[in-house]
């Protein structure tokens, strides 16, 4: 069994995958969370690792960049390994009252994209989270003592240049912040029956130019790890 993404063998995937963009941090978070982590596709280095968590076997594997290569991944691992919740962990940049470090579960993404339009007849799809799993986001982010802000994002296909008046639209609509992947995310889950969230951490502020150092940001990805494997405690 393999896709031409994904060489893992039948059954190396768990039902809950943790999705972080970069692989590396795949690993980093399979070694620092997991219980016996395993190394179960290497395809074009998109390293993905399945391990234990309170007994339950969960995976964690990189996406890549942006909506085309994440719903590459989830697609197949939605299709073909039967993943039934999907949990994005990554960073997004900042926009109007969030702060560097804050943690947002992005109830909705919106999007520049045209990949939700082009299966959905180019109409607006209103695109969000799970809502057992954005509850459990919630729940799991009280009793750690995580501050979490419940916001609407906006994932966009242009890292550089793009519309020169998305930031103003966006802060006009009190878009909290601003990535790559979740309306992508979430659009799937729709189509392909699985549930999804995704949880980012502000790396860097797009108003007042701050970024967060490279050991804040390893933190970071360990309290978005610890907070999405204790929402998928119980979920369905
Ligand atoms: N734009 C898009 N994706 C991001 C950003 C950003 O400013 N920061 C972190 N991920």
């Amino acid at each position: 069994m393999s896709t031409p993404h994904i060489d893992a063998g039948p059954g190396a995937i768990a039902e809950t995958v943790l999705l972080p963009g970069d692989p590396l941090r795949a690993r980093f978070i399979a070694q620092t969370v997991l219980d016996d982590p395993l190394q179960v596709t290497a395809r074009r280095n998109m390293l993905g690792f399945t391990g234990r968590w309170q007994g339950r076997p969960v995976t964690v594997m990189g996406g890549g960049m942006g909506i085309p290569s994440t719903a590459i991944y989830v697609t197949e691992l939605a299709r073909v390994y039967g993943v039934r919740r999907i949990i994005r962990i990554g960073t997004c940049g900042g926009l109007g009252e969030a702060n560097l470090g804050d943690v947002l579960l992005a109830q909705s993404a919106s999007t520049d994209s045209r990949f939700n339009r082009m299966q959905f007849g180019d109409h607006d799809l209103s695109v969000c989270a799970d809502f057992g799993l954005l509850r459990a986001a919630v729940d799991a982010a009280v009793v750690q003592g995580v501050p979490v802000r419940v916001a609407p994002v906006f994932s966009s296909d242009c890292f550089y240049d793009g519309d020169p008046q998305l930031l103003d639209r966006l802060r006009r609509h009190r878009i909290a912040g601003i990535e790559m992947e979740a309306a992508g995310l979430y659009g799937l889950a729709m189509r392909e029956g699985f549930r999804a969230l995704a949880i980012l951490t502000v790396s860097d502020h797009i108003d007042r130019g701050e970024q967060m150092p490279a050991d804040q940001r390893e933190q970071g990805l360990e309290r978005m790890a610890r907070l999405a494997l204790a929402c998928t405690e119980g979920a369905d």
